[in-house]
């Protein structure tokens, strides 16, 4: 991703101040020169965003910081810095801080407060001794991830609203514990691809292969969740999100094709690393709307090898990091070899390169992109996949991977004769006509969405006919939902 040298605004400086502040308060006198510095600043920028706010949050959600109701999106020099604070938020079990306007705030009360938060490492509930020991009107520790985002919902009529959608408060356990997974897995490809970019040495990634084993663990447990994660969408982080599902779907296939964990977690951070080598490709290039000219294809067609010489950057021994390459070097080269990286070599794509260019061929397709904002429903992209098959795609992989997302995948909306929009649940395998299971969306009172009756779309009438029928397939973005906020 290409370097950016705009100005920090106040969220960065917040963030920034943060991350920085606990240290220097170990190790500085108050009246130290530094330490004075950020503390003004900070006091400065608390006080820049209350002139705008009533109060400020900065809060940990699902792997991203977010200041009251906006996503945070750090330039490359800060990513680094947020995933630290996120990892620091993390250990402590809290999310993060209100901070209320005080008109007279001094640098006292900062130094006060950033004491608090250093004392509280090492307590048994970090959290709540924080939440006890600071006591102050202007701050306090965020200790819930009750945080609701505003969707905006477009009714039948095709007219959009704002409309608060509410996070399912009762998760699964182990819904809670895959999402976590899929959180830290974007947050360390996000400090990975910028370290990789930044550094020119060795890069660790004991953290990212830690997480990838986990989804394997919950793969081996509950594969429907993996399948819901994996419909999570993040279009200002595309590139990232992308390659934590096409990581998640790819695991799926390989269970479902008999693999053991060790190889589904192989698999899972070759899936992972594919398209590691864009870091190389100006972000403007990969954001492009349009066409690429020529020229501009013929760079981005260069990501495939970028990849393979950004995982023989990474600091493991050369038998692991073999294991990883054939997926990110292959999966845009077809099973015929028509694709990229052209070469005179006409060994046969591996199993692991066809499984990974089926799932990432599926979520590009199944993603809004900058040149196409309405993503192709789940239906579509299987029809055209369809179409590739044998000459692009492996058949036989993808007859299974279709068997495994259903004809209509977890997450997709549908639309039904009696009118109701349902979400899809699963299908089970002795499904009629891959019918699947799905919730009706209501309305709630206070003008959110939630999932109500749970029902099976292959139910019959008395007279042989099912009771329900679908009438539109629709990709969830284009409701402004995610599958995961109601499912999970
Ligand atoms: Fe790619
Ligand atoms: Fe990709």
């Amino acid at each position: 991703m290409s370097q950016s040298s705009a100005p920090l605004g106040p969220a960065d400086l917040l963030v920034q101040s943060l991350s920085r502040l606990p240290r220097l308060v170990k190790i500085h006198q108050p009246n130290h020169k530094i330490f004075v510095e950020n503390l003004e600043l900070t006091r400065t920028v608390l006080q820049t965003l209350w002139a705008e706010n009533d109060k400020v949050e900065l809060r940990l959600h699902r792997g991203r910081l977010y200041l009251n109701q906006a996503r945070l999106n750090f330039a490359p020099i800060l990513q680094v810095t947020a995933a630290k604070l996120m990892e620091f938020f993390e250990e402590r079990g809290f999310y993060g801080f209100t901070f209320t306007p005080k008109a007279d705030l001094s640098t006292n009360d900062i130094v006060e407060f950033v004491r608090a938060i250093n004392a509280c490492q090492g307590q048994a509930e970090p959290g709540a001794f924080l939440l006890k020991s600071l006591q102050r009107a202007w701050v306090s520790p965020i200790l819930e991830d009750n945080f609701k985002i505003t969707y905006a919902f477009s009714d039948e009529s095709g007219e959009s609203a704002g409309r608060p959608l509410v996070w399912n408060a009762n998760p699964s356990a182990e819904g809670q514990r895959a999402r976590k997974a899929y959180s830290r897995a974007l947050a360390e490809l996000t400090k990975l691809n910028a370290a990789i970019s930044s550094t020119k040495g060795l890069v660790n990634f004991a953290k990212s292969r830690r997480v990838v084993q986990d989804m394997a663990e919950s793969l081996f447990r509950d594969e429907n969740i993996l399948l819901s994660l994996s419909t999570i969408r993040d279009y200002d982080d595309y590139t990232c999100s992308h390659c934590v599902n096409v990581a998640l779907l790819s695991m799926c296939l390989g269970r479902r094709l008999g693999l053991g964990k060790m190889e589904v977690a192989t698999l899972g951070l070759g899936g992972l690393f594919h398209d590691l080598g864009k870091v190389d490709i100006p972000i403007e290039l990969i954001r492009k709307p349009g066409k690429f000219t020529d020229l501009e294809y013929e760079e981005v067609k260069k990501h495939p090898l970028n990849s393979v010489c950004r995982i023989l950057s990474l600091n493991a021994d050369h038998a692991f990091k073999s294991k990883l390459l054939l997926p990110p070097f292959e999966h845009h080269l077809n099973i015929n070899l028509s694709g990229y990286p052209e070469s005179s070599r006409r060994v046969p794509v591996s199993l692991f390169g066809r499984i990974v260019a089926i799932t990432d061929l599926y979520d590009a397709l199944t993603s809004s992109r900058s040149y196409r904002p309405v993503p192709i429903s789940p239906e579509k992209a299987l029809e055209i996949m369809i179409n590739k098959s044998g000459v692009e795609i492996d058949s036989l992989l993808l007859k299974v991977f279709i068997n495994m997302v259903g004809v209509y995948p977890v997450g997709t909306l549908l639309l039904l004769d009696t009118r109701e929009i349902v979400i899809v649940r699963d299908t089970p395998a002795n499904s009629e006509a891959g019918r699947p299971w799905v919730y009706i969306l209501e309305k709630a009172d206070n003008d959110t969405i939630r999932k109500g009756e749970l029902v099976d779309l292959s139910q019959k009438r008395a007279d042989g006919g099912f009771v329900r029928n679908i009438l539109h397939c629709f990709h969830p973005t284009e409701f402004g939902l995610s599958p995961t906020d109601i499912l999970l």
